[in-house]
């Protein structure tokens, strides 16, 4: 009988961690999709780095961990508003939409060093340089574009333009 009460209530707590589980998943989505019609009409402040910053390159650039070590830094330091992913929350935006991955990786350097105080955006100058590119190097390896080609494949061949 005891044996029976410890089974039955083993499953009641199966289902209530099921549910909860999938109340959590459903939370996440309905975040997401709040976070991204939140930030579509804010200006775009990359667009305003100065040419100075927006035509820098990424010092990290030949550095094959850059990425690796960015993610990291991000989980640390950006994660609580852009999220555990990048991909957006309500307290801050994805860093897959589009004017993020269109941005020089300068530009991205000069929002994240400077912030956007007013819109809830933190300053990072404190952080250091080489930390703050690696974030960026992270950053631009979320989209598919950047995604070096694999030098021992065949190349597709270029079409010319007619
Ligand atoms: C306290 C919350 C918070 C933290 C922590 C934070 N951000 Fe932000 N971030 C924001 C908000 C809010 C915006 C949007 C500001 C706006 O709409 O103008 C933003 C905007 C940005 C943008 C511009 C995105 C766009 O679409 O215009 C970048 C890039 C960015 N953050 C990178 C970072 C990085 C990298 C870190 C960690 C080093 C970080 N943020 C930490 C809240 C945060």
């Amino acid at each position: 009988m005891k044996t029976r009460l410890f089974i039955s209530l083993l499953s009641a707590s199966a289902i209530l961690l099921g549910a909860s589980i999938s109340f959590a998943q459903h939370d996440n989505a309905k975040d997401a999709q709040q976070a991204a019609a939140k930030y579509i009409g804010r200006p775009n402040e990359m667009a305003k780095a100065p040419e100075k910053y927006r035509s820098k390159t990424n010092p990290m650039n030949s550095d094959p961990t850059a990425p690796v070590a960015g993610k990291i830094l991000f989980k640390e330091h950006c994660a609580t508003c852009h999220g555990k992913d990048a991909d957006g929350t309500r307290r801050g935006p994805s860093m897959m939409r589009d004017r993020v991955q269109t941005a020089t990786p300068g530009a991205i350097f000069w929002v994240v060093t400077n912030g956007i105080v007013c819109h809830g955006m933190p300053v990072w100058s404190k952080l250091p340089e080489p930390e703050r590119w690696q974030i960026v190097s992270y950053i631009k390896s979320l989209g598919s574009s950047t995604v070096a080609p694999d030098p021992s494949r065949p190349q597709a061949s270029i079409v010319a333009p007619r």
